[in-house]
């Protein structure tokens, strides 16, 4: 909890102007290394220090601080804001919520159409199903030597589960993929692999548990249901199969900290689109901790991805058998995808999530408007409103300098449930603007190359302004504008004097890990002072203009 490494003062923020902040330098090659100078070097060991710590608080609690009231919850959200009691440590919380929710998720759970009306084009597609006999079954297998009509694969696992990224503990889950004879019989929570050579990562009892929860987080792993996945020598020690599939099954869980945008991303969508995307839709989807109010929410992206509907791995009877599959889910950082030669092999980028997302939702700008006295366009800003904590408190006089500056200006929170609806509103837009908070992750719905402003409150939050927004923002190819605050922009200076460690020494509030960071830094509201911001703004036209 704690993060005992991280203890070290530091200089508090300079002026904004002339800040550039010192990153870690396997991080240099991504960030315009013309640009950066030699004190970066220097201030090298400090950002690495930084970092590792952060990541080790990060391990434990959820980087989005909104989440954290949420945690586990697998009830129907109210929205995707939520409400200003946020920032509250759930260690305790999780049991609570837990049990209750195992209790109640049934009753919830709506049967078993997952709301795809318009899907049922592809129904037919699936094959239809039935109940083979134990002669045909041994046919099946038996056909496979001699090369029959429809051999079944070699059976075959590879399994990528000790990976690290160092800053990132939680950004390596464990994932095994399969082919060959694959059956997965829900009730028993169990993939089973006609496996003869018994070959492959399994341990002493032909097994590998997995729990496909795409965020390697001691603290949310206990939640996610465990998977096993059971080598067996021939079909006949297998279950049979009750649904026969010619295409590849994904598993994975929508546990954690799903309902948070921010999470929902990070944690589910990117990596079922990085894991699952080259499938072109052929792909069976089951999703274990099954929310359906989740899989209701995201079924425009779940449509995209599989032409089938999902199943409910919590409650599906029937044992369904695949030329294949997936245990877990590959990702990468918050918001990015990075290029790795066996975890993203067909070297998708946040570009190419980004396009994904518009067509899914029928957005229809990939760039931003072209600006200038001849097309007489204006350049569209979107100011996002949070009515909770880290209130942009004069919200209006902001909006008027933008409107001065040019631009025509929205004013909406994120949020609400209805994805659709705010992606639109941010595809309109060129700019997104806003205060640090899981609704700047709809920075995904802006077209490539708009702009994205990130105004960062008080309290030596480069880390996080930095990996969970600024850095995906320059990987979704988005240009990006930072501006810290600075002590007279932060209600904080009504909260403590000017020569308490708050203002002195901001990093001693890190250093009381988790609550110091909820209590103080979380809690703030901002009154930016429009001198001191106007030349970002001007930055931001200067960028779309480029
Ligand atoms: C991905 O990138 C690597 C390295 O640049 C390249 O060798 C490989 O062919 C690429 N793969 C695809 C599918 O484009
Ligand atoms: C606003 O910022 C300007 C430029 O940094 C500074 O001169 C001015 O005193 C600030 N105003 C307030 C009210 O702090």
């Amino acid at each position: 909890m704690a993060s005992t490494a991280y203890t070290r003062p530091s200089k508090p923020p300079g002026p904004v102007g002339d800040r550039r902040q010192p990153r870690l330098a396997k991080e240099l090659g991504r960030i315009e290394p013309k640009k950066l100078g030699i004190g970066l070097v220097a201030g090298c060991c400090l950002a690495l220090l930084t970092y590792i710590s952060f990541a080790r608080l990060f391990a434990i609690y959820s980087p989005v601080f909104e989440s954290t009231s949420l945690v586990m919850k697998n009830a129907p959200p109210a929205s995707m804001t939520v409400p200003g009691t946020d920032a509250v440590p759930v260690q305790q919380k999780i049991e609570v919520d837990d049990e209750k929710d195992l209790a109640k998720e049934p009753e919830q759970v709506e049967p078993k159409e997952p709301g795809f009306p318009e899907e049922t084009k592809t129904e037919d597609k699936e094959e239809e199903p039935f109940q083979k006999d134990e002669k045909e079954e041994e046919a099946v297998v038996a056909a496979k030597p001699d090369g029959g009509e429809t051999p079944t694969p070699e059976a075959k696992m590879t399994c990528d589960e000790n990976a690290v990224d160092e800053g990132f503990p939680y950004a390596r889950p464990s994932v095994c993929e399969l082919t060959g004879d694959v059956r997965i019989s829900p009730t028993e929570k169990t993939m089973y692999l006609v496996n003869p050579s018994s070959a492959g990562p399994f341990d002493e009892n032909g097994e590998k548990k997995i729990r496909p929860y795409a965020r390697k987080d001691t603290f949310l792993l206990p939640g996610v249901v465990e998977v096993t996945i059971k080598s067996v020598p021939s079909g006949a020690a297998a279950p049979e199969c009750g649904r026969r599939h010619s295409v590849p099954a994904v598993v994975f869980s929508t546990a954690g900290y799903t309902d948070n945008f921010f999470h929902d991303n990070t944690d589910v969508l990117i990596p079922l689109f990085l894991s699952a995307s080259h499938h072109a839709g052929e792909v069976q989807l089951l999703i274990t901790n099954y929310k359906p109010w989740w899989v209701n929410k995201f079924a425009p992206l779940l449509k995209k991805l599989s032409n089938y509907e999902v199943i409910n791995f919590d409650k599906e009877e029937a044992v369904h058998c695949f030329p294949g599959g997936q245990l877990g889910l590959y990702r990468d950082r918050d918001l990015i995808i990075g290029p790795h030669p066996t975890r993203n092999p067909r070297n998708l980028t946040m570009v190419d999530y980004n396009r994904f997302l518009r067509r899914a939702y029928g957005l229809p700008r990939d760039v931003p408007a072209v600006l200038g006295e001849k097309t007489g366009t204006r350049p569209k800003m979107l100011m996002i409103e949070r009515k909770g904590t880290r209130k942009l408190l004069n919200l209006h006089a902001v909006r008027e300098l933008c409107e001065q500056l040019g631009f025509d200006v929205t004013v909406a929170e994120a949020g609400a449930g209805d994805v659709r609806g705010f992606a639109g509103k941010v595809n309109a837009a060129d700019v997104l603007l806003a205060v640090h908070g899981a609704g700047m992750t709809n920075q995904i719905f802006l077209p490539t190359g708009g702009v994205l402003v990130q105004i960062v409150p008080w309290g030596k939050m480069d880390w996080m302004a930095t990996n969970f927004y600024g850095q995906p923002a320059r990987d979704m190819q988005l240009r990006y504008v930072e501006y810290y605050v600075s002590e007279e922009e932060t209600t904080l200076k009504d909260k403590y004097p000017r020569d308490h460690y708050v203002f002195k020494d901001p990093m001693a509030i890190h250093a009381q890990g988790w609550p110091g960071i909820a209590e103080i830094i979380m809690k703030q509201d901002v009154v930016v002072n429009m001198t001191r911001f106007k030349p970002f703004l001007l930055q931001a036209l200067d960028q779309l203009q480029d």
